[in-house]
């Protein structure tokens, strides 16, 4: 083999080899979204508990980095926190029947949607209306004295609460 192409050979696997390394934190980042689930979000903080008011559903307001792909903008989001003594319940504001926001009306003691007339109960159980199921409770827990929940959002129109 003549000396000429043997070094014309080594420099171009080094070229090869140098252009790979170069290329590798590219590569990892236009991939890295495929490996992440669209559904995982991190705990959100929603505050000091004792701050909320007891014996009533309070709409706690929060926002939501994205964990989908490329997005990059918050999204703003809502829930249900039912409170009394070392009572709490954490559900969703979304009506699982076509997702309109449910409101809490204390005057008849329920949530009702006013889009096709659903009522839920205080604990978020289906009352009446074409909503296929209760109001979806979302994952919370205490940390020092601080509520987090964790985001979810789930299929409209289904029987079973099924992740979005
Ligand atoms: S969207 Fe709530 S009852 Fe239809």
């Amino acid at each position: 083999m003549d000396r000429r192409l043997v070094l014309k050979t080594l420099a171009a696997m080094a070229n090869i080899a140098i252009a790979a390394l170069l290329s590798l934190p590219a590569i990892l980042y236009i991939f890295s979204p495929l490996r992440r689930r669209s559904s995982e979000t991190d705990w959100i903080d929603l505050g000091v508990l004792e701050a909320l008011p007891q014996g009533a559903p309070t709409l706690v307001r929060y926002e939501v980095q994205p964990s989908d792909g490329w997005a990059r903008k918050a999204r703003r989001a809502s829930a249900w926190v039912y409170r009394q003594d070392d009572r709490v319940r954490v559900f969703t504001s979304t009506c699982p029947h076509l997702g309109c926001a449910v409101r809490w009306t204390p005057e008849s003691v329920r949530f009702s949607c006013p889009c096709h007339e659903s009522a839920f109960s205080l604990d978020g159980g289906r009352l009446s209306g074409p909503a296929p199921r209760s109001l979806d409770p979302l994952p919370w827990k205490l940390e020092d004295g601080r509520l987090y929940l964790r985001h979810q959002v789930f299929r409209p129109g289904a029987s079973q609460a099924v992740p979005a």
